[in-house]
C-alpha cells in the first residue's frame, strides 16, 4: 500500500515541522506546520513540486527516496521561493545532477541570489501557460504574482485536476497523520487557515482575487498546497474562505483589542464590550495588545465586521504595544471594516490622536471615537455607550 499517493501519479512527500516556534521568526506556531512538496510521475518524466525548509531536509530526503527508490527526478517546479520552501534547493541539485530547475525569470532570478546557483543549464525558464511533459501526465504553469511573493506561481496537472496552489489555500498545523482531507477530521484546522491568511498572504488581497480568477476556470479536483492538508472533499470551502479573506469580507463580530498600563484604559475595553453583549453582539473576541499574540490578533481583526483599538498615551505616543498592532493593520492594507477608536492620557493627549493618523493612513474612517483623561467618569460611561451604540448601527448596516 502506497500512503503517499494522492491520486494516480501523484505523492506526496512533504514533512512537519513540530519545533519551530516562530514562523517567519514572528508568528507562533503551537500546532506546528507541514511544508508540503509533491512528486508527479508521467511515463518517460518525473517532477519534484518545491522543496521544504532546511532544517526539514533530513526527513525530507527519507520521504523522496521512500518514493522513488533508485529511480531519477528530471524536473524540480519552484512555485515559491520563500525559504521555507526553496531551503531544500541546493541539496536536491547535488543529489541529482542531471535535474533541471523549472521556474519563471523571477524565480530564477531569487535562486541565483539566495543560493548562489549560477550555472545557467540547470535552469528551465517558463511563462504563463507553458506546458512540462511528463509524458501523459503535463503540468501547466499559472503566474499569480505577489500570491505571496512576486516570482509565485501555480502548476496544474491537467489530466487529474490538480493544482499545486503554493502559499494559496494554505493553513498552519502540522499533519496530523492524515494528509488529504477525506483522511482527517477537518474542524481544528480552519481557525489556522484564517490566521495563516491573515499572517502571512492578508496584504495581498488583490493578487489573490486575480489568482482565484484565473483559476475559476480549472477542473479542480485536489489542490495541493504547500502548507497544511491537501483539499480535495472541502474545495468549496476552501475557495470561499479564500475568496471572502482576500476581499475583506467577514463575519458578525466585534475584536477589542486594548493597551492599559494600570487598569484604567482596560475598563474602557470592558465596558464597550457589555455595551456590545447588551446590544445583540455574541462574537466579540477581547485582546490585551501588550499581552496577547500579535497572530491571533491580526486574525480576529480580519474575521470580524467591528474592531475597536483603544490604548492609553505614552511618553507622547500611542502604547507601543498597540501601535505595533495598527502597524500590522496599516501594512495588511485592512478595509471594509466597523472601525472605532478610544484613547486616554493623564496631562497631554497623543493616543487618539495615533490612533486617528492611522485610519487616515488606512483611508478608514471611525464610526465613533472616545477619549479619556485620567479614568473613568460618568461623562466616559455615556460616552462609551455611545460607541457602542454607533458601532452596532453601523454593522446593522453592513
Ligand atoms: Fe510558505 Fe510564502 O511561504
Amino acid at each position: 500500500m502506497n500512503i503517499s499517493k494522492i491520486t494516480e501519479g501523484v505523492y506526496y512527500v512533504g514533512v512537519n515541522d513540530r519545533t519551530t516556534d516562530r514562523f517567519e521568526g514572528l508568528w507562533s506556531l503551537p500546532n506546528g506546520v507541514s511544508y508540503n512538496s509533491y512528486i508527479v510521475r508521467g511515463n518517460t518524466k518525473t517532477a519534484l513540486i518545491d522543496t521544504v525548509e532546511v532544517g526539514a531536509v533530513h526527513n525530507y530526503f527519507r520521504a523522496i527516496f521512500a518514493e522513488i527508490g533508485e529511480s531519477e527526478i528530471d524536473y524540480l517546479v519552484v512555485n515559491h521561493m520563500e525559504p521555507d520552501h526553496s531551503g531544500g534547493i541546493p541539496m536536491i541539485l547535488s543529489h541529482f545532477p542531471n535535474l533541471k530547475i523549472v521556474g519563471n525569470k523571477h524565480t530564477i532570478a531569487m535562486i541565483k541570489g539566495f543560493y548562489h546557483i549560477n550555472d545557467d543549464s540547470r535552469f528551465m525558464e517558463v511563462k504563463d501557460g507553458d506546458v512540462l511533459d511528463l509524458g501523459g501526465k503535463s503540468l501547466k504553469v499559472v503566474l499569480t504574482p505577489m500570491v505571496h511573493w512576486p516570482e509565485t506561481m501555480m502548476t496544474y496537472l491537467e489530466e487529474s485536476g490538480v493544482i499545486f496552489s503554493g502559499d494559496a489555500f494554505g493553513c498552519f498545523g502540522a499533519l496530523n497523520g492524515g494528509v488529504v482531507d477525506t483522511e482527517m477530521n477537518t474542524d481544528w484546522y480552519w481557525d489556522e487557515m484564517y490566521r495563516y491568511y491573515s499572517n502571512i498572504v492578508g496584504k495581498y488581497g488583490r493578487f489573490v482575487q486575480k489568482a482565484l480568477e484565473k483559476t475559476s476556470g480549472l477542473t479542480l479536483k485536489y489542490i495541493c498546497p504547500t502548507h497544511g492538508p491537501i483539499w480535495h472533499e472541502n474545495i468549496a470551502k476552501v475557495v470561499d474562505i479564500y475568496d471572502r479573506l482576500s476581499k475583506y469580507e467577514s463575519e458578525p463580530g466585534v475584536t477589542i483589542i486594548f493597551g492599559s498600563m494600570y487598569g484604567n484604559t482596560g475598563e474602557i475595553a470592558e465596558s464597550i464590550a457589555r455595551q456590545l453583549a447588551a446590544r445583540g453582539v455574541k462574537n466579540i473576541k477581547i485582546h490585551n495588545a501588550a499581552k496577547a499574540d500579535l497572530s491571533y490578533m491580526i486574525s480576529d481583526a480580519f474575521r470580524y465586521e467591528g474592531l475597536i483599538v483603544g490604548g492609553p498615551t505614552y511618553s507622547m505616543h500611542l502604547f507601543p504595544p498597540v501601535e505595533n498592532f495598527m502597524i500590522a493593520m496599516e501594512t495588511r492594507e485592512i478595509k471594509n471594516k466597523v472601525f472605532a477608536t478610544f484613547g486616554s492620557f493623564t496631562w497631554a493627549s497623543a493616543a487618539a490622536k495615533t490612533l486617528g493618523e492611522y485610519l487616515n493612513k488606512m483611508k478608514m474612517e471611525p464610526v465613533a471615537t472616545l477619549e479619556m483623561k485620567h479614568s473613568a467618569s460618568e461623562s466616559t460611561y455615556t460616552a462609551v455607550e455611545q460607541l457602542a451604540e454607533s458601532v452596532v448601527n453601523a454593522l446593522k448596516l453592513k
